[in-house]
């Protein structure tokens, strides 16, 4: 399968034989030319042979993707968000009881870091806002990039909508 680096690899090589190839003609007809202009043709040609260069490294991932949260919403589905919660239920419960980490039962809409009692860390009481479900998906992609600091230990899901199922869930069940 062609990755990003495989092409990136075979443009450079594409490139590299053409510039070759590029630099005998020039140095070729460098050698043959009879033209009357002089020097003069020689700075034509060096013109003549400048290589425009792509940007071939522009990689979609690496920025953020505009999420369409409504459309992930829309088709959330509460029974595939259960099977996600297995992630979750470890440290969280529903119950309204605290453990790991902080009851998730109306944590949709819920002010961050506001559970009564919990010990939160300080980023996540500085966090600020309300966990609406376009944060809760960003929180839950990476923790620790929305909440620098936070000591919930979870790499993150991948993939948005599987969260979005995981929001529905919650909703569900608050
Ligand atoms: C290893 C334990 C662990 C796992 C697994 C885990 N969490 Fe957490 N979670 C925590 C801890 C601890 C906190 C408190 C973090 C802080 O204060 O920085 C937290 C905080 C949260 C908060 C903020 C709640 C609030 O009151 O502001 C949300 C939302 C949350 N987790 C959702 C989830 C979801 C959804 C999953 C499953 C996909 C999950 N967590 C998996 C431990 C965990």
């Amino acid at each position: 399968m062609f990755n990003t680096m495989t092409i990136t690899k075979a443009a450079g090589a594409l490139i590299g034989a053409l510039l070759l190839l590029l630099l005998a003609n020039w140095a070729a007809s460098g050698l043959y030319h009879v033209g009357p202009a002089g020097h003069g043709g020689d700075e034509e040609h060096a013109q003549a042979y400048s290589i425009p260069v792509e940007e071939t490294s522009a990689e979609p991932e690496d920025d953020a993707p505009a999420l369409d949260v409504e459309a992930l919403m829309a088709v959330a589905d509460a029974a595939a968000g259960e099977r996600e919660w297995g992630k979750c239920r470890a440290c969280h419960k529903l119950d309204g009881t605290d453990g790991t980490g902080p009851h998730l039962n109306g944590v949709v809409g819920r002010a961050v870091g506001s559970v009564d009692g919990f010990g939160y860390s300080d980023g996540m009481t500085s966090h600020g806002g309300e966990w609406e479900p376009e944060v809760l998906i960003r929180f839950l992609t990476n923790p620790r990039a929305e909440v620098p600091g936070t000591k919930m230990a979870f790499a993150g899901i991948r993939d948005p909508q599987a969260i979005a199922h995981l929001i529905a869930y919650l909703e569900q069940n608050s």
